[in-house]
């Protein structure tokens, strides 16, 4: 069987100086993660998922339960100093902890903390800012103020990419990005874990971003793990305990909203492609409810000179579903 390479077991914690309003940060938490998955984290401002992320390499440890890292309980001092080699974590807004006057000495800091000779540093270097998309001949030189705001965000991955971790935890790399930037990092991200075997956790607050790319999802709910399992598992769990529509991807808030309004879909749709295909199947059904509709208004009133009146509001064709209207 597996050995799993992250355990929480039943873990608890409080921020001590009572910003948290002495409640639990993070309440009971057990999940565990396999080598080589891509584990999404999801849920709202304040639900716990950055504190989770600082608990993953021992910055913070558990105040009851267990946090179990590639075979060492956080808990252990000597555990946690071989961790930030192990575990790389990229924080909220990287970007603003760059501080080396050249991009190439940002993103070699960690690596030559490790012990790497000037070469292992400089193919290191190159090999992961090319990881990120960035060409290390064009920016290896630069002042990472001179980048832009996605440039500077992808040299500060490049940074923890470097030092070669075995498990790398993403917290919110898309944030604030445009959506070209966001695509290209989740996708680099996700290139990174299907050709190094690398173990990735990546944090969201937007569900929809993750779903394509992970193999398990959690969803953090004050503090709370709400929902865990695969993506097709988790959406089936949030549909059927109602829970909030930020917390579905779009299609599946068109579905609702559609069934909220006595529209019935009847499916059980979850992919992108499922929704859209349940949702055309309304269309069409409501279009030949409405020719049916037609056909009798117009023996009705043949004899009116003016027509039926329209009485059945057509609904928009799929590709002009607008969620936030609905
Ligand atoms: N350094 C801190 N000191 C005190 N409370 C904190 C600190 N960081 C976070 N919290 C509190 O802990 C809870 C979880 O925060 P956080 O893990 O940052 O959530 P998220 O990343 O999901 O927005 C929130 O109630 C937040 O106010
Ligand atoms: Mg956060």
């Amino acid at each position: 069987m597996a050995v799993p390479v992250m355990e929480f077991d039943r873990v608890c914690f409080r921020y001590s100086d009572g910003n948290s309003g002495g409640s639990w940060a993070l309440d009971q938490i057990s999940f565990s993660v396999e080598k080589g998955e891509f584990i999404g984290i999801v849920g709202a401002n304040g639900s716990g998922k950055s504190t989770l992320a600082q608990l993953m390499n021992g910055l913070l440890c558990p105040h009851s339960g267990r946090v179990t890292v590639l075979g060492g309980d956080t808990s252990d001092k000597r555990c946690r100093e071989r961790l930030w080699m192990k575990v790389g974590l990229v924080f909220q807004q990287p970007e603003q902890q760059l501080f080396e006057e050249t991009v190439f000495a940002d993103v070699a800091y960690g690596l030559k903390n490790m012990g790497a000779s000037p070469a292992e540093v400089s193919s290191g270097v190159q090999a992961a800012l090319r990881a990120v998309g960035l060409e290390p001949g064009e920016v290896g030189k630069l002042a990472p103020l001179a980048l832009s705001g996605g440039q500077r965000r992808r040299t500060a991955i490049a940074g923890v990419l470097a030092m070669k971790p075995d498990i790398l935890v993403l917290d919110e790399p898309t944030a604030g990005l445009d959506g070209p930037g966001r695509q290209s990092i989740l996708r680099q991200v996700k290139q990174l874990q299907t050709d190094s075997g690398t173990t990735v956790i990546m944090i969201s607050h937007s569900i929809q971003e993750v779903l394509a790319l992970a193999d398990k999802i959690a969803v953090l709910e004050e503090g709370r793990l709400a929902v865990w399992g695969t993506a097709r598992e988790v959406i089936r769990q949030q549909l059927g305990r109602g829970a909030s529509s930020f917390l579905l991807p779009e299609w599946l808030q068109v579905l609702r909203r559609l069934r909220e309004l006595g529209v019935s879909a009847g499916g059980d749709a979850v992919t992108r492609e499922e929704a859209l295909e349940e949702i055309w199947q309304l269309v069409e059904g409501e279009s030949n409810e409405r020719d049916k509709a037609g056909s009798l208004h117009r023996r009705e009133y043949s004899h009116s000179p003016s027509g039926p009146p329209n009485q059945v509001d057509r609904l928009p064709a799929s590709g002009q579903l607008d969620s936030a209207r609905l």
